[in-house]
């Protein structure tokens, strides 16, 4: 859906995720949110804090799951996505409501884990053990990306420890400082085959420097590994949130 500018979608998009999250938990059911981190949903999250301010319920069945995380940054790093998600949404969340704790209902890769496939390995079974993700929000790069999954990559990809594209580390670098020397050259991330099993997919797009890669996805009869996000072409159950300059307007 096209919405006239960014934080109307942001609004839009925080007021149905909380929907579908209070309906679960309302009903003593968990519910597990993918999350990202970059520019696209910061608002998302702005307005789900703020809609969290109200509710009377238990968050005991509410469980979050990152994409990716750099490689090497410690969770302390005010770089690192665990530092993010903190400032953006677990602690905010945890501040108002006793019942989410921050260190056990949330699951990320550890930037600096000692044995890189045995932390893959622990974050998919972590996230198989949780029951799998119910609704995976996801920003989109400019060269197609979703999570750390850059073009190449195949379609039935697990989580794995990857090389950044030089674009994304271009975009990335205004992050850190304008360096690009500052930008660590790896990630973890979900996999392709692990983000298109989650049972619903929102993807926020907004600013016109989305608008191209967008419309050659909507040009495609078919997923490409040249361009990741392709692969949502085959996913049952996707939302597109982009606003009128992503959407070329
Ligand atoms: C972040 C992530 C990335 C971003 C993408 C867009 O966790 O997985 O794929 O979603 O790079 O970033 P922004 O939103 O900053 O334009």
């Amino acid at each position: 859906m096209v919405f006239p500018d960014y934080d109307t979608l942001s609004r839009h998009a925080a007021s149905e995720i909380f929907l579908k999250i209070t309906r679960k938990l309302n009903a003593n059911q968990k519910f597990v949110l993918g999350m990202a981190t970059g520019n696209s949903p910061i608002g998302l999250y702005k307005n789900l804090i703020e809609l969290f301010k109200d509710y009377q319920g238990s968050l005991s069945g509410f469980h979050t799951v990152n994409l990716d995380e750099y490689f090497k940054l410690p969770r302390e790093s005010k770089d690192s996505y665990y530092y993010y998600m903190t400032q953006h949404f677990w602690k905010p969340l945890a501040d108002m409501h006793e019942s989410f704790n921050l260190y056990t209902q949330t699951i990320i890769p550890d930037g600096v884990a000692e044995i890189p496939e045995a932390e893959c390995k622990r974050y998919e079974e972590a996230i198989k053990e949780i029951g799998g993700v119910d609704v995976q929000i996801l920003g989109i790069g400019t060269n197609g990306h979703i999570g750390f999954n850059e073009p190449g990559t195949k379609g039935n990809s697990r989580t794995s420890l990857v090389e950044l594209a030089e674009e994304t580390i271009e975009v990335n670098k205004a992050h850190f400082g304008g360096d690009p020397d500052l930008v660590p050259r790896q990630a973890y991330t979900m996999g392709i085959g692990t983000i298109m099993e989650a049972k619903e997919i929102v993807l926020i797009a907004s600013g016109k420097s989305k608008a191209p890669i967008l419309q050659e996805i909507k040009d495609l009869k078919k997923p490409t590994e040249d361009i990741p996000a392709s692969f949502l072409l085959e996913h049952p159950h996707v939302e597109y949130f982009v606003d009128e300059a992503a959407a070329g307007k």
